[in-house]
């Protein structure tokens, strides 16, 4: 253990521990920005700066790691005035539109100048100019980026897809695809995790609402709704309520508050899904046992941030994906005929919108494999913090709502169903069903849940024997079921490994693109509790729990459509209108055409060219004439106060300068920070600037 003081009060951590996390721990808290709790790696923003006994300069608490005898001062005067110069220079090359972004009040670097009391920003430099990068899913507007490089983090290092990095050097610095790439036209999976990291409105998803609102406006259409499972434990967070709070009634009671005509529950379909992949292993299973070739392990297909990844990076692995679309594009199709048929809409005058915790079901829609006879099964996606925002532009006072239900008869669902929104739910959800179908007996787990697959382990596994079969499934008597479960694209890129190497000993494997599964999806609130994912777990199981029917099989509405309508699961109507195929588009594209670019014209920079050309027009305006001792008072005017701004500016340059070199790190010094006794024979440290200050020094000096 490392002893050591802060603000002085003694404290005991072990070692190892960042001064930030010694801090936390003692509830003393550092302003910072470029933070991100557990998967840290850049020490980029230096706004957590501390004065550290011994050491020549500030250092960055983030990334500092404690040693025995440290003495740490995280409020001294030299502390607070680095923080806010560090901060007005972040401004000075920041868009500041804050009254018309997305994230006004909700951005992290206006809660931080609260914080840090800044009033007035002195700095106004040279700014960038950069491009606005619109996908079908995601926006980037790098004129609010800071460069905390917290998205690079993520995508790198969390999702190991690896398509943010830093382009180019200094002030040209960028945050993005190589090349300068637009996202949609690279192998960006569009998880949207990103979005969920990225302090300020730089990262965002792609507008849904508009059309949304536009399609509620039009007389002409009839509006259905459906939610995702994943979207009741977490929407309560955007109305100040703990991460998983069950609010599916009051969920049910906003959505027709705000005039959809038709309010169904995505869990329907997930039900549905259940029974139509069931069928599908249990066909698979029986071709490879009896001979006839089949190709496993069968992987779950209702995330389409894993469908991409698959289609660029596994290509030749296609085969392997269940051939059952995601549950909402189910559900999406059935709208579209079977209940078309029912309210006798055309199913071009029926505009279906789904509620999902994910950015990549914005691409999804958009896929021609996602739609039947011309027509798109989903017309618009909004995201959970989408939702959140409708209901409060409508005025909806979302916690003093009455518990209302879904519409029947799509809004019926089990438990089995609620389960879909967490990592390991469909196969539990599956398993429950198929052991059921095969034995006759329940699945034989402590509340059904497979505890193996439970938690947020990155790969999970189950071996599941089956043992006296009824007579249609003897086939697998003795059958020992294998399973896997990952979640996170990198969870994904190792079981794919062991796919392509031969290595692969499951049957089954379930893949959700994000880290934790649909709970943490790409478009659910952001959120500064480290449990948020636990909560929402948790909240999902209870919800499952508190159903009285949790097998999906035993879903009554579902047998009725069967009866009524689809027949048998896969049958011929049920592969028209429930299932799919994938396509090959290779690492680079070089498979399909096809991308997901929305605007590829730099809008912003028209704007910011445009303000500038205005100026120029100005000051080459005629002046009109005037006398020449009145020229002579007013030049004299000029000069004057011309002087006194520079004056004052010197002498900020001066602080700032001053504060800088307090600021600027020494990585000499950090790696003698690691023992105390070195730390006692070198208290004089050098300077290093790193990238980030030269950017800044730049701007400063270009004043
Ligand atoms: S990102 Fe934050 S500071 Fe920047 S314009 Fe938006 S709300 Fe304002
Ligand atoms: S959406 Fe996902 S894959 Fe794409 S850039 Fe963001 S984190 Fe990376
Ligand atoms: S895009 Fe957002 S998360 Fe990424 S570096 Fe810029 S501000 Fe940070
Ligand atoms: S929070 Fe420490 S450098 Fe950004």
């Amino acid at each position: 253990m490392i002893n050591l003081t802060i603000n002085s009060n003694p404290i005991t951590v072990p070692e190892g521990t960042t001064i930030m996390e010694a801090a936390k721990a003692n509830h003393i808290s550092i302003p910072n920005l470029c933070y991100l709790e557990d998967v840290h790696k850049f020490g980029s923003c230096r706004i957590c700066v501390v004065e550290v006994k011994g050491a020549k300069t500030l250092q960055a608490a983030c990334i500092t790691t404690v040693f025995n005898g440290m003495e740490i001062q995280t409020n001294s005067e030299k502390v607070r005035k680095a923080r806010k110069v560090i901060y007005e220079l972040l401004l000075s090359d920041h868009s500041k539109e804050c009254l018309s972004c997305k994230r006004n009040q909700s951005c992290e670097l206006q809660e931080l100048g609260k914080t840090l009391g800044v009033e007035e920003t002195r700095f106004e430099g040279e700014r960038s100019v950069r491009p606005i990068d619109a996908s079908i899913s995601i926006v980037r507007d790098l004129q609010k980026c800071v460069l905390c490089r917290r998205c690079v983090t993520v995508c790198n290092e969390v999702q190991g897809t690896g398509i943010l990095n830093a382009q180019n050097r200094g002030f040209d610095t960028v945050i993005g695809p190589a090349m300068d790439l637009p996202l949609g036209a690279v192998n960006c999976v569009f998880c949207g995790q990103c979005t969920v990291v990225c302090p300020v409105g730089a990262l965002k998803e792609t507008d849904g609402i508009q059309k949304v609102w536009r399609a509620l406006h039009d007389k002409n259409n009839r509006v259905a709704v459906q939610v995702a499972p994943a979207v009741r434990v977490a929407i309560g967070e955007e109305f100040g309520l703990e991460p998983g709070s069950q609010v599916t009634g009051r969920l049910a009671a906003a959505l027709h508050s705000l005039g959809f005509d038709d309010v169904f529950d995505t869990n329907f379909a997930a039900d549905l899904t259940i029974l139509e992949e069931g069928t599908e292993l249990l066909t698979r299973l029986k071709e490879a046992i009896t001979g006839k070739g089949s190709v496993l392990p069968m992987i779950t297909s209702c995330s389409p941030g894993w469908i991409k990844f698959i289609e660029h990076e596994y290509p030749e692995q296609l085969a392997h994906l269940s051939t059952c679309k995601s549950p909402h594009t189910m559900l999406g199709a059935l709208i579209k005929s079977y209940y078309a048929d029912q309210v006798k809409v055309k199913p071009q005058n029926m505009f279906v919108v789904s509620v999902m915790p994910c950015t990549a079901k914005k691409f999804e829609i958009a896929r021609e494999e996602m739609k039947n006879n011309g027509v798109p099964n989903v017309d618009a996606v909004i995201t959970t913090r989408e939702l959140a925002a409708m209901i409060k532009e409508a005025g909806i006072d979302f916690l003093s709502l009455k518990d209302e239900e879904f519409d029947h008869p799509l809004g019926m669902s089990t438990g089995a169903a609620d389960i879909f929104g967490l990592t390991g739910g469909v196969m539990e959800a599956a398993l429950r069903t198929v052991y059921e179908l095969v034995t006759g007996r329940e699945l034989p787990f402590d509340g059904l849940h497979v505890a193996p697959i439970v938690g947020l382990d990155q790969i999970k596994t189950a071996e599941i024997l089956i043992e006296d079969p009824v007579k249609e499934y003897s086939f697998l008597n003795g059958v020992t079921l294998r399973v896997a479960v990952t979640s996170g694209i990198k969870g994904a890129a190792v079981l794919m490994k062991q796919l392509r190497n031969g290595h692969s000993p499951y049957h089954f494997i379930e893949v959700m693109g994000c880290p934790g599964g649909c709970i943490t999806g790409g478009g659910q609130p952001r959120s500064h509790d480290s449990e948020v994912r636990i909560k929402r777990l948790r909240g999902l199981y209870s919800e499952d729990e508190g159903k009285v029917i949790r097998k999906s099989h035993e879903n009554p509405y579902i047998t009725a459509i069967y009866t009524e309508y689809l027949r048998h699961p896969g049958s011929h109507i049920s592969h028209e209108l429930l299932h799919t195929h994938y396509k090959k588009r290779g690492e680079f594209n070089e498979f399909t055409k096809e991308k997901f670019v929305l605007s590829p014209e730099p809008s912003t920079r028209k704007k910011y060219e445009i303000a500038a050309d205005r100026e120029k027009e100005k000051k080459q305006q005629t002046p009109i004439r005037k006398t020449r001792s009145e020229q002579e008072s007013e030049r004299i005017l000029m000069l004057e106060a011309e002087n006194e701004r520079l004056k004052k500016e010197l002498s900020d340059t001066i602080e700032t300068v001053d504060i800088l070199k307090h600021v600027i790190s020494d990585s000499k010094y950090k790696s003698e920070m690691k023992s105390k006794t070195e730390m006692k024979s070198k208290p004089e440290l050098k300077n290093k600037p790193e990238m980030r200050n030269k950017q800044e020094i730049k701007s400063k000096s270009e004043n």
